[in-house]
C-alpha cells in the first residue's frame, strides 16, 4: 500500500490544496492523518470538506481538534490559540464537528501505528527525544509509527542495541529506505504551519511494500492565506509564522 502521510493542516486550505495537487501526480491508496485538522488558519470548514473526500482517510485527533470539544484542554492554550479555536468553532458546520469528533486518539493498523503527540499523552507530549522514543516503544507494535504535533519533520530509528538515531529532514525531496530489524517513528512535518524554518508545506509518502518513506515539500500561496487571516481578524503572530516557517 502507498500512503500519503499528512499532519497539522491547521485550516490552511491553500497549503492542503498544493499538497493534494502534488499527491495526485504520485498516486496513493490511502491517506494517513496525524491530527490537527483545524486551529490557527482561516479555512476550517473548507479543509474538513476536502479531507472528507480523500480516498481511505485514516485520521487521529490532534490537540486543536480536541479543543473544540474539551474545555480542560482549551484552558491550557495560549491566548492566540484560544482566539483561533473560537474562530474555528464559529466557522465549522455541525456535520464537520461531528466528523472531527469521531477521530480516534490513536491508530494501530497492519502497516503502521499513529498518534498526534505520544502514546503517553496524545494531546500534550511533543515527541522529540530518543528517551521519549524508548518510553513509547512498548505502546505500539510493528516497525513504523507516525506522529505529528511538533511540526518538525524527522525520522527516528531504533535497534535494540543502541540509542535511537534522530534525523531531521532538511531537503525538499528525501527518500529513506527502511532497514529490516529497525523500528521507526516518523513525523511528516506540518502542512499548514511548518516550524522548521522552511515555509513550504511538508508531507510524506509511505510505501509499505517497498519499505520507503519519502518526505516532500511544496510551495503554496502564503500571501493568499495571510489575506484571509487578516480579514478574519486572526492574531498577527499566526500569520507571521507562515512567512518565517517557524
Ligand atoms: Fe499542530
Amino acid at each position: 500500500m502507498k500512503y500519503a502521510v499528512l499532519s497539522d493542516i491547521h485550516s490552511n486550505y491553500e497549503a492542503l490544496a498544493a499538497v493534494l495537487k502534488r499527491l495526485a501526480t504520485l498516486g496513493v491508496d490511502a491517506h494517513a492523518f496525524c491530527g490537527d485538522l483545524v486551529g490557527y488558519g482561516p479555512d476550517p470548514e473548507l479543509c474538513a470538506q476536502t479531507v472528507k473526500k480523500l480516498k481511505n482517510f485514516i485520521p487521529v485527533m490532534g490537540n486543536h481538534d480536541m479543543c473544540l470539544f474539551n474545555d480542560d484542554f482549551f484552558k491550557w492554550f495560549s491566548d492566540y490559540a484560544k482566539e483561533s479555536i473560537k474562530f474555528t468553532a464559529a466557522h465549522l458546520s455541525e456535520s464537520s464537528k461531528k466528523f472531527i469528533r469521531a477521530f480516534p486518539d490513536q491508530y494501530h493498523g497492519k502497516d503502521f501505528a499513529m498518534v498526534h503527540g505520544s502514546f503517553f499523552d496524545p494531546f500534550r507530549d511533543y515527541l522529540l527525544s530518543a528517551e521519549q522514543f524508548i518510553l513509547n516503544l512498548d505502546k505500539w507494535a510493528g516497525s513504523v509509527c507516525f506522529v505529528g504535533h511538533s511540526h518538525v519533520p524527522f525520522i527516528m530509528s531504533y535497534k535494540n542495541d543502541r540509542m535511537p538515531q534522530i534525523d531531521i529532514f532538511l531537503g525538499n525531496d528525501v527518500t529513506i529506505k527502511m532497514m529490516p530489524g529497525l523500528r521507526y517513528m516518523i513525523n511528516p512535518g506540518s502542512i499548514g504551519q511548518p516550524r522548521d524554518a522552511n515555509r513550504m508545506a511538508s508531507f510524506g509518502v509511505y510505501d509499505s511494500e517497498k519499505r520507503t518513506f519519502r518526505l516532500l515539500r511544496v510551495p503554496y500561496n502564503i500571501e493568499a492565506v495571510q489575506k484571509k487571516m487578516l480579514a478574519a481578524k486572526l492574531p498577527d503572530i499566526l500569520s507571521n509564522r507562515l512567512t518565517k516557517g517557524t
